[in-house]
């Protein structure tokens, strides 16, 4: 007899197509049934890997962005060495401050650097949103990724969060308090309206961009929207991320909601309508899911360092989260947050063959 895996509502091979329809990755952003756990990595295209390391010697970041056979290649490349479920377009969440009018560069080691950050009314009016198109190399790139891996791989195309784009351009760069992007939103709070506003036309028009080249899911990161308490999630940050998310969802595809140290702000994340919420790893992959809900599918939630660790370490977490997960319909595994520079490669890889050979254990027979 064939051996049902019990991981989840488990369907044989044998089963019409209809039911095992799309790729896994696809599938369980929707909470529908798959055969093994997707998993991918944020991150998954980076400095900790060789092939990416040899393609910077002779180009900036940008630059491999700004060449679509460049950034496919990068993604084509990360996605098969790894053997993963998903590949992320290789972009950048700044990009889309270029259009606006934003000039900004990475200068080594200190991360993104906006030369004249938004901090007066004056400011955010001269911010332009008629330019969105000029980011139709990152489409182009979709494209190729698209045309490789046709049904083979989920394509995920992404884009900033408005509070987190908000604050790059607001600071300059990365922040630790987020003072001038607070004080802008408590000071005046109708020029940071009027600045979200701007973000969501922007980004729902790159969105669509990445859509119609082949984007079959979209990311949304709001990484720092962890600096917000409750209720100024609620009052400065939410509405724009839920008008970004239903206008996504409109183009068909499903969103995928991120952010890092959210646990008091995950129920409210969900309330945006996302399909997938993005866990962290501070705390277990079951509590988070019960605050985001069971109408929602989840994504995480390894602490990114746990890949430095022996392997029998790495394998205890790693199936500590796939029990969490209960085998429900509706994990993609993932990490907390993204890979780090100098994180073995062996062991990503390994943490593959870990989430695609799991079976959970019969508990009673
Ligand atoms: O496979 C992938 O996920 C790569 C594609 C990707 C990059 N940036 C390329 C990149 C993605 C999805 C991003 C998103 C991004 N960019 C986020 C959201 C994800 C997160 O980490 O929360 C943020 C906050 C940024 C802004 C950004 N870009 C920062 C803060 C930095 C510096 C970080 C560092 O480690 O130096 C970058 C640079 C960057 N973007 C790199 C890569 C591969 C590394 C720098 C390089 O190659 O020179």
């Amino acid at each position: 007899m064939m051996e049902i895996p019990a991981n989840s509502p488990v369907l044989p091979e044998t089963l019409p197509d209809t039911i095992l329809e799309g790729n896994r990755f696809i599938r369980a952003c929707l909470r529908r049934p798959v055969d093994r756990t997707p998993v991918w990595f944020l991150r998954q295209a980076g400095r900790y890997m060789q092939e990416y390391r040899e393609v910077r010697k002779f180009h900036t970041l940008v630059e491999i962005c700004k060449q679509p056979d460049l950034a496919a290649e990068v993604t084509i490349t990360a996605a098969e060495k790894l053997g993963v479920d998903a590949a992320i377009i290789f972009a950048d969440l700044l990009l889309p401050l270029e259009p606006m009018g934003l000039d900004f560069e990475f200068q080594a080691g200190e991360g993104p650097v906006v030369h004249h950050p938004v901090r007066s009314a004056e400011e955010v009016r001269a911010l332009r949103t008629d330019r969105t198109a000029d980011l139709a190399y990152v489409a182009r790139a979709i494209e190729k990724v698209a045309a490789h891996f046709r049904e083979r791989l989920g394509i995920i195309g992404f884009c900033g969060a408005p509070y987190t784009l908000a604050s790059y351009m607001i600071e300059g760069g990365g922040s630790k308090n987020y003072i001038h992007t607070k004080r802008m939103m408590f000071g005046d709070t109708t020029a940071w309206r009027s600045l979200l506003d701007k973000l969501v036309v922007v980004l729902t028009e790159y969105c669509q961009m990445q859509v119609q080249a082949g984007a079959d899911v979209i990311q949304i990161f709001d990484s720092w929207v962890g600096s917000l308490g409750l209720s100024d999630y609620r009052d400065y940050a939410f509405e724009a991320s839920k008008r970004l998310v239903r206008a996504v969802q409109k183009m068909g595809v499903p969103v995928i909601y991120f952010g890092v140290e959210t646990a008091g702000l995950l129920p409210e994340m969900a309330a945006t309508g996302a399909d997938v919420i993005g866990l962290d790893w501070r705390q277990p992959l079951d509590q988070g899911w019960r605050s985001v809900g069971p109408a929602h599918a989840v994504q995480g939630n390894l602490d990114p360092i746990t890949l430095f660790a022996p392997l029998e370490v790495l394998e205890l977490r790693v199936k500590e989260i796939l029990r969490a997960a209960q085998g429900r319909p509706g994990h993609i595994f993932n990490l907390g947050h993204g890979i780090v520079p100098g994180t073995p490669v062996e062991n990503v890889q390994a943490v593959v063959r870990m989430v695609h050979e799991f079976r959970l254990e019969k508990t009673n027979g």
